[in-house]
């Protein structure tokens, strides 16, 4: 496996691609077993499988969540060698950033709800960041797991408007057996925490049930009550068109319907989703 931090160094390494299928998962390190299940699911599909660890300054609206954010760059360079991962992609800051990033995107209300609305400024980081790492790896087909659900309605987007043609490949989240949603933001849970955190998928699996007796509205307001004493901060939950991300007010609007959720537990924001209807 490769170790490279210039996009240079990257360039020459892939020179030699030529005809090769390359498989890319960005990621910003603190690596699980969300990602790998990506990594592994690109190393069937492709002959090359690249790996970007960066940790994105500009896609955090709040730079105490930036520097608080897990850094494990020797132990993710060997779960990543241990999977059989051709090439980790690791730069510094500055050569992504040799200059600011002034490019502003529009996604439009795509980017004007949940996480958009609660963290401006967040896509439009992730944009910057994941178009650069695009343009230096030139993958055929790009990984991006489906616990970001906004996030990946967003690159397929930003990959239409600037004309990639990348594949964009959403793939399940992987859980714990508590059914919490992997992310590198678990290392960050207390012990205490930890066990509280799975509530979230336990109420989001439980609320499907009512998809047959009751309106997405009555749906949404029984998962805000169920939190109620949870010792968890619901920040929004909506249940939205898996397209457009537009909350729904009937069952009959889309044929793909997913509730969408941001929980504080303690600090720690924590998101996960479920489809109502696929
Ligand atoms: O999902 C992530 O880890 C990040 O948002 C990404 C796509 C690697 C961009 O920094």
């Amino acid at each position: 496996m490769q170790i490279i931090t210039t996009k240079s160094e990257l360039c020459k390494s892939l020179t030699n691609s030529t005809g090769i299928r390359i498989g890319f998962v960005p990621t910003m390190g603190a690596l699980h077993q969300g990602h790998l299940s990506l990594v592994m699911r690109s190393k069937r599909e492709n002959e090359v499988t690249v790996v970007s660890i960066f940790v994105n300054p500009t896609q955090f609206n709040d730079s105490r969540d930036l520097e608080k954010y897990p850094r494990t760059l020797d132990a993710d360079i060997n779960l990543l060698s241990q999977v059989g991962c051709d090439i980790v992609f690791a730069p510094t800051v500055d050569e992504m950033y040799p200059e600011k990033d002034t490019r502003i995107f529009n996604f439009g209300t795509l980017e004007t709800v949940m996480e958009g609305r609660h963290r401006p400024g967040h896509f439009n980081g992730v944009a910057q960041i994941v178009s650069k790492l695009f343009d230096a790896v030139q993958p055929h087909i790009a990984y991006f797991g489906e616990k970001d659900f906004q996030q990946l309605a967003i690159i397929r987007e930003m990959v239409k408007q600037l004309n990639y043609t990348i594949t964009i490949a959403g793939c399940p989240i992987v859980r714990e057996s508590s059914g919490l949603a992997l992310s590198s933001r678990n290392m960050l849970l207390s012990a205490e925490e930890h066990k509280k955190a799975p509530i979230i998928y336990q109420i989001l699996s439980e609320s499907c049930i009512f998809v047959a007796q009751k309106q997405p509205h009555e749906v949404r307001n029984w998962v805000l009550n169920k939190f109620q004493n949870t010792g968890l901060d619901v920040e929004y939950f909506e249940i939205v068109d898996g397209y457009s991300l537009q909350p729904v007010s009937s069952w009959n609007e889309s044929d793909y319907i997913v509730g969408c959720i941001a929980v504080f537990c303690g600090k720690i924001r924590l998101i996960d989703n479920i489809p109502f209807k696929r």
